[in-house]
């Protein structure tokens, strides 16, 4: 099988990270801060230590905060619901994945939150300029996919950030798909924090993701419970990390996290990145030589990631997906990613697009085998 959704999920992952994972966990796996006891304080310094590299990968510094989630969908549910208590004007993109979407869209319609949804240009990119004349005197943040999931675009967070600060407003981004592949530098861009998810380019386990943000941004605890400290009180601590995080954390998901994080950090993980970009030139530039594909916002100047979208003329995205895999093994995602209003967009909803999304572990024969595969689709798409 050739594995091409590397966006849903990375796949395969790196044994090592979760080998030394285990093993600290059997070695120290006590309730992290909630016991006097040699074996939880250790727990709790190896938490600890984690989210030190967490910050220091994100490019945060002295006062930030890691709060850790379930993945980014959690994560986003937490800044965006504790940052809307009072009534509130959102500014977000027709880019976003249905994880901010979704929540944002409930607090719209419930009439909690005024929301404008900023479009991208043809190109796949969002304009700063375009997100600084939506922003509205009462306008409490600026939301933004940092890296689509369909199109693979980095949009300009240093630039969109600064505008933003110029207007005392916030930019958060969503980090799920850049985090691991593109360097991210909240403190030099001025960026207000983001949400991570594990299990995608950090090479990390599902169950695993968070939030980093910056002393300015500090979201209201919307879950309530156990944290290990206070607990005389009933109310809930505003204190971090604990503030965003209620109940016993996923302890070895923060392990896993930690020693994935120096995989990727390392060496040899950066040459087989700059490996997976000259696969992922490869990869588009045969896509955009066979007659009948499709290709949206792959090319041109900008950054992007190594994932990209498409269509065979006359085939639905779903039907595509369904050949590659059934006659020639090869796994893509299909459909709208979770994106349903850049499809709308982009005019390929309701049935989407194929992906294909490249991770550190293909090799140039996976891409030769995807254009054979396309090019033998698309020739018998263009007969019919
Ligand atoms: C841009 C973006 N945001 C958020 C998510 C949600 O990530 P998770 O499913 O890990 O919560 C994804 C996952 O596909 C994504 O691509």
């Amino acid at each position: 099988m050739i594995y091409l959704d590397n966006s849903a999920t990375t796949f395969p992952k790196p044994a090592e990270p979760l080998r030394r994972a285990l093993e600290q966990y059997l070695q120290t796996g006590a309730s992290p801060g909630r016991g006097g006891y040699d074996l939880a304080v250790e727990a709790e310094y190896e938490v600890e230590a984690v989210r030190r590299k967490v910050i220091r990968f994100f490019g945060g510094n002295e006062g930030w905060r890691v709060c850790f989630a379930y993945n980014a969908t959690d994560a986003l549910n937490t800044l965006i619901q504790g940052l809307t208590q009072e009534p509130c004007h959102v500014v977000s993109t027709r880019l976003e994945h249905n994880s901010v979407l979704r929540p944002l869209h409930h607090l719209a319609a419930q009439g909690r939150i005024a929301l404008d949804l900023v479009p991208f240009n043809d190109q796949g990119y969002v304009e700063p300029e375009a997100v600084a004349r939506a922003l509205k005197p009462d306008t409490a943040f600026v939301m933004l996919n940092h890296a689509s999931n369909v199109f693979g675009t980095v949009q300009p967070a240093a630039e969109i950030a600064a505008l933003c600060r110029e207007q005392g407003v916030e930019l958060l981004l969503d980090a799920s798909q850049s985090a691991g592949l593109h360097p991210i530098e909240l403190e030099k861009w001025d960026v207000g924090g983001l949400a991570f998810t594990g299990h995608k380019s950090l090479l990390g386990p599902t169950g695993i993701g968070g939030l980093v943000l910056s002393p300015r941004v500090n979201p209201l605890p919307t879950r309530y419970g156990g944290t290990g400290v206070d607990s005389i009180s009933l109310v809930h601590t505003m204190d971090y990390p604990h503030r965003l995080e209620a109940g016993t954390i996923n302890l070895l998901g923060v392990l896993s996290l930690g020693h994935s994080l120096d995989y990727v950090t390392s060496p040899e993980h950066k040459q087989a990145l700059a490996r997976e970009r000259e696969l992922f030139a490869l990869l588009r530039d045969g896509l955009a030589a066979i007659e009948g594909v499709e290709l949206y916002h792959a090319t041109g100047p900008g950054e992007r990631l190594p994932l990209l979208s498409c269509n065979v003329r006359g085939m639905k995205a779903g039907d595509l997906a369904a050949v590659l895999d059934g006659d020639y093994e090869i796994a893509v995602r299909a459909g709208l990613h979770c994106a349903p209003l850049l499809h709308q967009d982009l005019g390929t909803s309701p049935y989407g697009s194929v992906r294909f999304s490249l991770g550190a572990f293909n090799t140039q024969a996976d891409i030769e085998a995807a254009l054979e595969a396309m090019t033998c689709i698309a020739d018998v798409a263009c007969r019919r």
